[in-house]
C-alpha cells in the first residue's frame, strides 16, 4: 500500500497526461485494497520502474492501470507485467483479459496488439468526456490448451 502515492502519480504522468487526474493516491489506494484486485510493481533499487494494477471479476481480468517509466521503457517490463496478469487469471478460471486505452495512444496501442490483444470498440469521451477509448481485449484459451 506504500506504493499507492507513487503509482498515482506516476499514473498522472504517464496515462493522464493533459486529463483531469481521476488516479488519485486515494482512488489507487482503494482498488489495491480490494480483494478482487492485485498490483505488482517492477523496482529498481528504491525507484518505482513500472507498475499493473488489475481486477478479477467472474468471467475477466480488467487491466486498470499500466504504466512503464520513460527510462525502463523496452526492456520488456511491460510485456513481463501483461503476462503476470494473464498467468494469474488463467490460474483463476478467467480466460479473457480486458482493458481500456486511450485513442490517441498509438504506442500504446501497438504494444498490446504484439501481445496479441485485438481492438473490439470504441467508447466516445470515456476519458472525462473529453477523449475516445479504444477497448481491447485478448482471449487466453489458446494459450492455456498449448502448454
Ligand atoms: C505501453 C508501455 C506500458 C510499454 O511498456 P514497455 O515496458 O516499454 O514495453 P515492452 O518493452 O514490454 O514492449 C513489448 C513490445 O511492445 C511493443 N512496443 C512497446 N513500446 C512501443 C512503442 N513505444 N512503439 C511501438 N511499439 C512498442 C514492441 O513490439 C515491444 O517489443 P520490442 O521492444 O522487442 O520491439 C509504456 O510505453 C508506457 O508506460 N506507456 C505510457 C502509459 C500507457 O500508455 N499505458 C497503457 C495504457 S493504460
Amino acid at each position: 500500500m506504500g506504493d499507492a502515492p507513487a503509482i498515482a502519480h506516476l499514473s498522472r504522468d504517464l496515462i493522464e497526461a493533459d486529463l483531469p487526474w481521476s488516479w488519485t493516491p486515494r482512488r489507487v489506494a482503494s482498488l489495491m485494497r480490494q480483494r478482487e484486485s492485485a498490483a505488482v510493481i517492477a523496482r529498481d533499487q528504491n525507484r518505482l520502474a513500472g507498475f499493473i494494477l488489475a481486477q478479477y471479476g467472474d468471467e475477466s481480468a480488467h487491466i486498470a492501470l499500466l504504466g512503464v517509466a520513460d527510462e525502463y521503457r523496452r526492456q520488456g517490463i511491460g510485456r513481463r507485467m501483461v503476462q503476470w496478469v494473464e498467468e494469474t487469471a488463467m490460474v483463476a478460471g478467467l480466460f479473457l483479459v480486458r482493458l481500456e486505452v486511450r485513442a490517441i495512444k498509438r504506442e500504446a496501442r501497438h504494444f498490446y496488439a504484439r501481445l496479441g490483444y485485438r481492438e473490439t470498440d470504441r467508447v466516445d469521451g470515456y476519458y472525462s468526456g473529453l477523449e475516445d477509448a479504444i477497448k481491447m481485449s485478448r482471449d487466453l484459451r489458446a494459450l492455456s490448451t498449448s502448454k
